[in-house]
């Protein structure tokens, strides 16, 4: 696929997202010290980094399930129609669940995933997201747990990507066109 070139500078540090998930593990861990079993839900296919380093920091017993939904395709903007592409395996009646998000950015994914779980009378129903770009927002939603508050910035990198590229960086960074005029 021919790609626009563009360059990628970076925004938060790998160390700076592991020390982030530490700390935000200790909350979790707290929050959910009496459950059983913690669901731990992955949004697809962004979260799959975050996750698979937050589950590892969370002193707790968990189970992993992941919901895909439709999001960007290959551009840089929300399709505003959120789409449940793929469900999860398992029941979540009666049970604490902790949805796990890459970017809060209109807020519609979050919102949509967020009452299409609630119909299902989880016990409790807690969100985190990576990243949280508060300036985008269309929809009233915050995750309940953010690890970074960031600009309106497109970025890419540790999960996420444009247009299927740059998942697996490590770092996060923003995408910047050189043929674009800077501010
Ligand atoms: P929302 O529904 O607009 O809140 O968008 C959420 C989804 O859009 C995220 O889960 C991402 O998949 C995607 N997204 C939002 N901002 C970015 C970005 O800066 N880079 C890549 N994907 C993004």
């Amino acid at each position: 696929m021919s790609q626009r070139p563009y360059v990628i500078d970076e925004m938060i540090s790998a160390k700076s997202i592991a020390a982030r998930i530490e700390a935000l593990s200790h909350e979790i861990a707290a929050e959910f010290k009496d459950t059983e079993q913690l669901l731990v839900v992955g949004l697809l296919r962004g979260s799959f980094v975050f996750i698979a380093d937050l589950v590892r920091e969370l002193d707790l017993p968990v189970e992993v399930d992941f919901l895909e939904v439709s999001s960007y395709g290959d551009g840089m903007e929300s399709s505003r129609e959120v789409r449940i592409l793929k469900d999860l395996r398992g029941q979540i009646e009666g049970r604490d669940v902790l949805v796990v998000e890459d970017i809060v950015d209109t807020g519609f994914t979050l919102s949509r995933v967020v009452s299409f779980l609630s119909a299902r009378d989880p016990a409790r129903l807690r969100t985190i997201a990576l990243l949280d770009k508060p300036s985008r927002r269309e929809v009233d939603v915050t995750a309940d747990w953010t690890g970074f508050v960031i600009p309106d910035e497109f970025v890419v990198g540790y999960g996420i990507d444009y247009a299927q590229r740059n998942r697996n960086l490590p770092f996060i960074g923003k995408v910047r066109f050189p043929d674009e005029p800077q501010p």
